[in-house]
């Protein structure tokens, strides 16, 4: 379902080519201002248009709030907002009704509910139901700022291109908060060259290029979740997989830490110079147990290449069951992963929020 979360609740809704896409944020606590500057600096990063990388269709992705908020201070009541579609070509998705674009969710989505399911554009299934994740998120962000918390994510790579990574331990909120200004967001600017040159390679024949965002948040409280099924992993993999093209995600070392000794891979408890328990090394991305240990919390996850593309693909006609090639035209982002990084961000934010809300 679209639906998400227990004390906060996060209801999705719309489609990419119907009147408009939006979010109910129920949970939130009351008398929180909402900067809707800062709002629209992460709903411009994530919104198409900004360049090559990404796809051209433009929409300013405007959210209009209808409830839960009085002079932006929420209210405590659910809040509601809405976003329009404004920039619809519903025409470039006429031949693959028939067709299933291989690896969109076109095929699974009719299987599941049948010819009733709108997949123009993608229908739910659209990247573009990330808008109102985004917004979500963002003010989900602003209140947990209130208790210090610094969230930011970067390209950390494409198509072997490899950005600067983070450092796990000294991991500085000045960094995550200038990352989370920024469209292209990486720490090495020499990368953001190499990626782009990749990117546009793909793109110029017809392609498309995977990638991996890694992202964090920094002063977390330790204590955070509780152990099995209700834990940090646990509720952030659940947002983070909720989001169109991601195909893995992994804390701290993640799948590295297979081939490490415990010796290396154990991270040692020290006492820092203000007299705090904390550990010499974050291996564990700040989680252990489930629960939060006041390390910075480090995620990656993994988009796989925009399935899209331009060149001809294999397929089958539903209609006659005879194997055939489906030719995509449309607006679509060469690398999902570059638009994702304020997605990600946002779904961070919700999670920890979500946790926090539950103390
Ligand atoms: C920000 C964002 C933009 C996306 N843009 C496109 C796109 O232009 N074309 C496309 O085919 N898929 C795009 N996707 C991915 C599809 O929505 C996704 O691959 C599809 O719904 C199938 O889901 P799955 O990849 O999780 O299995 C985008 C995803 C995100 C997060």
């Amino acid at each position: 379902m679209s639906s998400w979360g227990n004390l906060l609740r996060i209801s999705i809704f719309g489609e990419s080519h119907g009147l408009g896409i939006g979010v109910v944020i129920d949970g939130l606590p009351a008398g929180r201002r909402i900067d809707f500057e800062a709002v629209s600096v992460q709903m411009t990063r994530r919104a198409p248009g900004q360049g090559s990388a990404v796809t051209p269709r433009r929409e300013p992705d405007v959210p209009k709030v209808l409830s839960g908020l009085k002079d932006n201070v929420t209210t405590g009541a659910p809040l509601c907002c809405v976003i329009e579609n404004t920039n619809v070509r519903s025409g470039d998705y006429s031949d693959i009704s028939n067709t299933p674009r291989p690896s969109h969710a076109d095929y699974a989505a009719r299987e599941r509910f049948g010819e009733a399911c709108d997949m123009r554009g993608g229908g739910h299934f659209s990247g573009r139901l990330t808008a109102p994740l985004t917004f979500a998120g963002t003010v989900c962000r602003q209140i947990l700022a209130d208790y210090g918390v610094h969230i930011g994510g970067h390209l950390y790579s494409v198509g072997g291109v490899a950005d600067t990574p983070f450092d796990p331990v000294n991991l500085s909120p000045a960094l995550l908060d200038s990352l989370s200004l920024r469209n292209f967001a990486v720490i090495n600017p020499s990368a953001e060259t190499a990626m782009r040159e990749h990117i546009e390679a793909a793109r110029q024949s017809g392609d498309s290029a995977g990638g991996i965002i890694e992202a964090a948040a920094v002063n977390v409280k330790p204590g955070l979740g509780s152990p099995m099924f209700l834990g940090v992993e646990n509720a952030l993999a659940s947002l983070l997989f909720g989001i169109p093209g991601v195909k893995g995600v992994e804390f701290g070392t993640g799948f590295g830490i297979c081939g490490m000794r415990g010796s290396a891979a154990n991270d040692a408890f020290i006492v820092d110079e203000n007299n705090h328990i904390t550990t010499a090394t974050n291996h564990s991305g700040g989680i252990q147990g489930g629960i939060s240990n006041g390390m910075p919390i480090i995620v990656r996850v993994a988009f796989k290449p925009t399935p899209s593309i331009a060149l001809p693909q294999n397929t089958v006609s539903l209609d006659t069951q005879q194997e055939t090639t489906v030719q995509i035209r449309g607006r679509h982002d060469p690398c999902i992963a570059v638009r994702a990084v304020p997605v990600v961000e946002a779904a961070l934010a919700m999670g920890l929020l979500e946790l926090y809300l539950r103390g």
